[in-house]
């Protein structure tokens, strides 16, 4: 019986899994650089965190949650974002009692959503992010878009758009939550259903609403601007002037509400564009209430996260992984039962070295032997039969020029420290 992988999820398998590790790595990397600190956190956990703090309102809990209860009878979920998690993390661990504020975390990995699998959207993915606890200050808001964008071009994005807008504070969302139920209700009839619950639940997840006629609607609906106090309109406005300064591309997007329910102030997402499609590659947005909710203090909390799967996909159309090197050092040759012998202390010596080696495990034919180190993307080949143990030499192939040359054993260090040494520089430049 074959038994197949489950619907909406993938293999990440050797490339592919090294293209993940490399866009988390540079973006721990600039996080690292604004002060953050990793946090791994469990990917089960009680169900109820993700209605209390994600929010019941959402589609993510309402609908794509994968729970289930475990052999105590305890209603479990698989986690399918992190920022609640990362919130009960710090109220479990006190972490605002024993850290200057605010806390910085970013963590990466698998998040679980049941949605209906499509490009670009699993049901088991990946994400990358940030989130920075216990300051409610504006340019903190700032600090994190700016964190998102640097990590994007650093990955080789030339245009990455952030898309801006404020959901304001909660008296605004309030008396904003009224006027779109007046403006709604008279039109609810022509409406889907996703809409219909939507207007009970949260009416402003109306606003994003894909399909046609809705998004028509929509579009002339009251704006929330109309109702932003003057403190939310002046922190959207630092917001703008700082990626205004700074030459980061934006735009005010009115409709961009965001899906999970604990926003408030300024939510944000970050696209590329791409054979004239819009790509969202990542989004966040401040939260003011979640931590107290969730049992901690009266704590803010802002952050984002990126889905790597998309990121990932939006990089191959861009042609950024074009550096990413999965080469293997070197590959033996060894020619001979002699030299066969002598094999598996020279791969050890190699890799002490920190040269990544692979060699035969039997007598093999020379030419078959290359066909090997092809496939394992060999750059070098050492070549060694009879003759060259007696003169204490080896012979150095470039596997991909393809040319060769005899050097004393007792050189190879200092010749492989300058050919791959270089090479590496060469690629990061
Ligand atoms: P989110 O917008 O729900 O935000 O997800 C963030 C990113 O995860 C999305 O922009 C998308 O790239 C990716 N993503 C979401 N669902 C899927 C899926 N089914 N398949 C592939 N990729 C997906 C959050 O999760 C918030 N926790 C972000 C945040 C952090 N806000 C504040 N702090």
């Amino acid at each position: 019986m074959e038994i197949q992988a489950v619907k909406g999820t993938h293999d990440l398998i050797g490339k592919d899994a090294l293209k993940m590790s490399y866009v988390e790595s540079v973006f721990s990397a600039v996080a690292t650089l604004y002060g953050y600190q990793e946090i791994r956190l469990p990917i089960i956990e009680h169900a109820s965190l993700f209605n209390h703090g994600t929010g019941e309102g959402s589609d993510v809990v309402r609908k794509e949650m994968y729970t289930f209860n475990d052999k105590g009878g305890r209603l479990l979920a698989l986690r399918p974002e992190f920022t609640a998690d990362v919130v009960r993390a710090i109220i479990s661990n006190k972490l605002y009692a024993k850290n200057d504020l605010p806390l910085r975390y970013f963590y990466h990995g698998p998040a679980f959503r049941y949605e209906r699998p499509q490009a670009g959207r699993y049901r088991e993915f990946n994400q990358f992010g940030i989130e920075a606890i216990g300051l409610n200050h504006p340019m903190l808001d700032v600090e994190v878009i700016l964190m998102a964008v640097q990590a994007f071009t650093m990955l080789g994005f030339e245009h990455p758009i952030v898309y801006l807008n404020s959901l304001g504070d909660e008296e605004t969302r309030k008396k904003y939550r009224e006027a779109l139920i007046s403006y709604f209700e008279p039109l609810l009839p022509n409406m889907c259903e996703d809409c219909h619950e939507r207007f009970k639940i949260n009416p402003l997840r109306m606003l994003d609403c894909k399909v046609p006629s809705d998004h028509e609607l929509a579009l002339k609906a009251p704006k929330l601007r109309d109702y932003l106090s003057e403190e939310s309109q002046k922190r959207l406005e630092l917001a703008r002037k700082v990626l205004e300064e700074e030459g980061i591309e934006y735009r005010i997007d009115e409709q961009l509400v965001r899906g999970l329910d604990y926003y408030g102030e300024v939510v944000f997402e970050i696209q590329v564009e791409n054979q004239g499609n819009r790509l969202a590659l990542g989004g966040g947005g401040h939260y003011g209430k979640m931590v107290k909710e969730l049992g901690g203090p009266d704590l803010a909390g802002v952050g984002f996260a990126i889905g790597l799967e998309r990121v990932m996909d939006a990089m191959e159309k861009e042609g950024l992984f074009a550096n990413l090197d999965d080469s293997l050092d070197l590959y033996l040759f060894p020619l001979g039962k002699e030299a066969l012998a002598k094999t598996p202390s020279l791969a050890l010596r190699m890799r002490a070295l920190g040269y990544s080696t692979l060699f035969p495990y039997e007598e093999t034919k020379l030419s078959t032997l290359f066909k090997k180190a092809e496939k394992a993307k060999a750059r070098y080949g050492l070549i060694y039969g009879e003759n060259e143990l007696k003169n204490g030499t080896v012979q150095l192939r470039d596997l991909k020029n393809q040319t060769q040359k005899e050097i004393a054993f007792a050189d190879l260090e200092e010749t492989l420290d300058h050919l791959l040494l270089d090479e590496e520089e060469s690629h990061e430049h």
